[in-house]
């Protein structure tokens, strides 16, 4: 069990360079629990608690939409009335430094250099709001230039099966947002906001973090990158529970490993259950432990105690799939290997 936890703590908290320190002291444990993974994950892996799925390649995936000239989602956080912009209309990663203005507000949201700032409190020059630690500990320079250079790479410790094979796995579960828009929420370095933009799978990709220095790592890999399609995709700053955009305008969410790190992961899915349209999907995936593990005595308050700290990495897929619910979501549908769950819910016509 005390295995179980430390690998858990590790897989959020550390990059790999520190954990493969670590491993020389539980070598012991580590080594046949990381065989025995990669090796079951090639193979099967677990759907629904119940059933075993090949996780061999998905059929080509159909766009049944049309691909269409993008609209504007963007709102007021503030009033969430729809945001005009001062100037032309940039939908791309160069609308960095625009400026946009609501008109039942009257306050205006100026960008920054690398995204969109459309926070409650943008435009206060006293006052930043300081988030539980697991949402400041991405806002610092160090992990965002860390995130993609060891630190994503350390969750397959946790059961993740690693980017490119979470995105061949999710493209099934967004079949239903296919050709429309999606919403990279919490994309930290933007690893699948760029590979939704690359796709060519949606009309249009924002990427949403929190943390500016996030957003800013995000921005410099799309510039060091040749042919990106960067008239596809936008940056913007916005907290997961006060989501920038009109209600019922979006067609699909995705958050990657990501529910763990918010505040409040009901407000959060609340706010993803607005902005969706009617059949819109929500797509996430996250760390979780139930099943005998969950029945330590000494979990209950150390899940609490991470809880007060922004940290919700011992969550039971059946919260999950309450959380949903209650926030209006219907169709829950997960598959699982070890801690990693990916899950997925849409909201109803
Ligand atoms: C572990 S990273 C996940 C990044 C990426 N989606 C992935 O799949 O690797 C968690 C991200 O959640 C973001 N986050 C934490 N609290 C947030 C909040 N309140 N609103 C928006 N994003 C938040 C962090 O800034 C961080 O980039």
């Amino acid at each position: 069990m005390a295995t179980a936890i430390m690998t858990a703590l590790a897989s959020v908290f550390l990059p790999t360079q520190f954990t493969n320190s670590r491993r020389c002291f539980f070598n012991a444990y580590y080594t046949p629990l990381i065989k025995q993974r990669s090796s079951s994950f090639a193979s099967k892996i677990r759907a629904s608690s119940t059933a075993f799925v090949e996780t061999k390649p998905l059929d080509p995936v159909v766009v049944e939409k049309e691909v269409s000239i993008s609209k504007n989602i963007l709102a007021c956080p503030v009033c969430y009335e729809p945001l005009s912009w001062i100037g032309d209309r940039v939908l791309s990663v160069d609308c960095a430094g625009s400026s946009l203005h609501c008109g039942c507000c009257k306050k205006t949201y100026s960008g920054k250099e690398t995204h969109l700032e459309l926070t409650v409190a943008s435009g206060s020059s006293k006052f930043d709001d300081s988030m539980p630690l697991a949402t400041e500990l991405f806002r610092l320079p160090l992990i965002s230039f860390l995130y993609e250079r060891g630190w994503r790479q350390n969750f397959i410790w946790g059961g993740f099966p690693g980017p490119e094979k979470e995105f061949e796995l999710m493209k099934d579960y967004l079949q239903p947002g296919l050709g429309g828009n999606i919403i990279d929420a919490s994309c930290g370095s933007g690893l699948f906001s760029r590979l939704f933009a690359k796709s060519g799978l949606f009309s249009h990709v924002v990427a949403l973090d929190y943390s500016e220095n996030m957003l800013r790592q995000c921005y410099e890999f799309i510039m060091q990158e040749e042919n990106f399609p960067r008239e596809n995709l936008i940056l913007v700053r916005a907290d997961i529970s006060r989501l920038p955009f009109l209600s019922g305008s979006v067609d699909a969410v995705h958050a990657g490993a990501a529910i763990h790190c918010w505040p409040s992961p009901s407000a959060a899915v609340a706010e993803i259950s607005r902005v969706l349209k009617p059949e819109g999907v929500f797509v996430a995936t996250t760390f979780i432990l139930d099943g005998p593990f969950s029945f330590f005595p000494l979990l209950g308050p150390l899940r609490q105690n991470m809880a007060l700290a922004g940290n919700h990495i011992f969550l039971h897929e059946r919260e999950l799939e309450d959380i949903c619910r209650a926030c209006g979501l219907v169709g829950f549908t997960a598959i699982r290997n070890g801690r990693f769950v990916m899950f997925s819910a849409r909201k109803p016509s």
